[in-house]
C-alpha cells in the first residue's frame, strides 16, 4: 500500500480479533511512533502494551475504578466494563510523558503524542491490522492511572485497541478540502 493510499484508508475498526500484530509488525509500528515531530527532541511519550490475561487484569481495574465512584453500579455495567479490555487482543496504553522545558509547552508534547499516535495507527494499518483510539473518563481516573504506574506528570493520551478487523474495513467519506482550507492573503 502507498503511502497516500494508507492516508486516505485508515479508519477505526471496533471489532477487532485474533492475531495481535507480532513482535516485528508491532516493532516497526512503535518505530514509526517514535519518528513523531518532537519540539527539542523532548521524547515525550511511552506506550504499554497489554494483552493476554492482562487484559482481564485492566479490566478489573476499570470495574474497581467505577465502584470507586458509583458503589450502586448495576451488574449489567459492571458486566460492560469487565468486557471492555477484551474487545481486542492487545490494547496499548499512549501516554504523554511530559517534560519540563522553557520552550516546549505542554500542548506541544501533547500534539507530539498525538502525532505519534497517528504514526502508529498507520503503520498498524498498512500491516493489515486495525486500530481505534478511545479514551473517556478511564484515562482520567487516578486508580486506572495508578495501575498503570502513569506519573503525575504523564497523562494518558489514549488506550488504543488493536488487532486483525473482524469486518471489511469501511471506506471513508471523503470531505471537501475546500470547507476546511482558504487562502490568506493578508
Ligand atoms: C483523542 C481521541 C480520543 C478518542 N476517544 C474515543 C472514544 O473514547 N470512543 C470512541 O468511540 N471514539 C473515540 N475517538 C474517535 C475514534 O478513534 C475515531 O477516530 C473516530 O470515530 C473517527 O473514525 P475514523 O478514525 O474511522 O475516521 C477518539 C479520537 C481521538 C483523536
Amino acid at each position: 500500500m502507498d503511502t497516500l493510499t494508507a492516508l486516505l484508508t485508515r479508519t477505526s475498526q471496533g471489532a477487532l480479533i485474533e492475531p495481535a500484530p507480532s513482535v516485528d509488525a508491532l516493532n516497526i509500528a512503535f518505530q514509526t511512533a517514535l519518528r513523531a515531530p518532537d519540539h527539542r527532541l523532548l521524547r515525550p511519550w511511552r506506550y504499554l502494551v497489554i494483552e493476554g490475561e492482562a487484559r482481564a487484569r485492566l479490566a478489573e481495574c476499570f470495574l474497581q475504578a467505577a465502584l470507586q465512584d458509583n458503589p450502586n453500579l448495576s451488574d449489567v455495567e459492571q458486566q460492560r466494563l469487565l468486557k471492555m479490555p477484551l474487545r481486542a487482543p492487545m490494547l496499548i496504553v499512549a501516554i504523554t510523558a511530559t517534560k519540563e522545558d522553557p520552550k516546549v509547552p505542554l500542548v506541544e508534547q501533547t500534539l507530539s503524542t498525538g502525532a505519534a499516535i497517528q504514526n502508529l495507527l498507520l503503520a498498524l494499518h498498512v500491516q493489515g491490522f486495525g486500530s481505534m483510539w478511545r479514551t473517556g473518563w478511564v484515562v482520567e481516573h487516578s486508580l486506572i492511572k495508578q495501575a498503570l504506574a502513569v506519573q503525575p506528570q504523564e497523562n494518558i493520551a489514549g488506550f488504543i485497541y488493536v488487532g486483525t478487523p473482524a469486518t471489511p474495513a469501511k471506506t471513508p467519506n471523503l470531505l471537501n478540502v475546500s470547507d476546511f482550507v482558504n487562502n490568506w492573503q493578508g
